[in-house]
């Protein structure tokens, strides 16, 4: 997975996307909880996708520009929603010219990028479009030291005619990692490639103070509930001064 081109991640998944991940997070709670970040707005999500929590966001009055990579993702996006402003650019150079309350990135999105230097890049950039006071929140699972199991398959999911199965491996020395769900059906198997890089919430406490941001909160779950040892997720809010 030499060179892995970003905007393979969405020609592969567009299609299955939203039916792969439905109620497999909390997606209310994240709403809510953006809404009451965001104040009057505007928000910007990176990596917006399909739009699983900016076509929502939108529809409670909030202005909403997504970015992201995928022209296919966007689609599925506009197919639900105009509500939503999609702009297909990379997320670490964008440039939007103008500023918001709210900046954020979901869902292991900051994984995506496979180097340190391109999630420094996505920290400054949110950092560039924010006001004074305005907030950048991110949203992954706790990244542990990379466990013997890492390079071995799962089995994600089984019906009658579907078999889902996962698989990934971990490169200890860059935090790179590279991914396969694939997905054994009659007619055929489907292969949906990932690749990126882990990023601890230890180290974007170091990005974030590279970009001039200071860390406000960590929640373990989009209800603010505390995080600790125990906290398979964590929500990360940074504040511009
Ligand atoms: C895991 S999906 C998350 C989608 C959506 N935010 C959600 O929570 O359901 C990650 C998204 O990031 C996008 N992406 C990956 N690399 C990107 C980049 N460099 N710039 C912009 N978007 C990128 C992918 O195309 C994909 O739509």
């Amino acid at each position: 997975m030499e060179n892995f081109d970003p905007r393979l991640y969405g020609a592969r998944w567009a299609n299955m996307y939203d039916e792969f991940h439905k109620g497999l997070m909390d997606d209310e709670g994240a709403v809510a909880a953006l809404a009451t970040l965001a104040g009057d707005g505007p928000v910007l999500e990176f990596g917006v996708g399909t739009g699983r929590l900016a076509v929502p966001l939108a529809r409670r009055g909030v202005e909403v520009v997504g970015v992201d990579v995928s022209p296919e993702m966007l689609a599925k996006l506009r197919e639900k929603s105009s509500a939503v402003t999609v702009v297909e650019a990379d997320m670490t150079t964008v440039s939007l010219e103008r500023e918001f309350s709210l900046a954020y990135i979901a869902f292991n999105s900051i994984f995506a990028l496979d180097t340190q230097q391109a999630q420094v890049e996505l920290f400054r950039n949110a950092a560039a479009h924010l006001r004074p006071g305005g907030r950048f929140v991110l949203e992954t699972v706790v990244v542990r030291p990379p466990s013997p199991d890492r390079g071995k398959l799962a089995v994600a999911d089984i019906e009658l005619d579907r078999m889902t199965l996962v698989g990934g491996k971990h490169d200890p020395v860059t935090g790179q990692h590279k991914g396969m769900w694939l997905v054994l059906e009659p007619d055929g198997p489907k292969f949906f490639p990932i690749s990126g890089r882990d990023v601890s919430h230890f180290e974007m406490d170091l990005m974030a103070q590279l970009a001039g941001l200071d860390l406000e909160s960590r929640w373990a779950d989009w209800k603010q509930s505390p995080f600790t040892a125990k906290s398979e997720l964590h929500i990360s809010t940074y504040r511009k001064p």
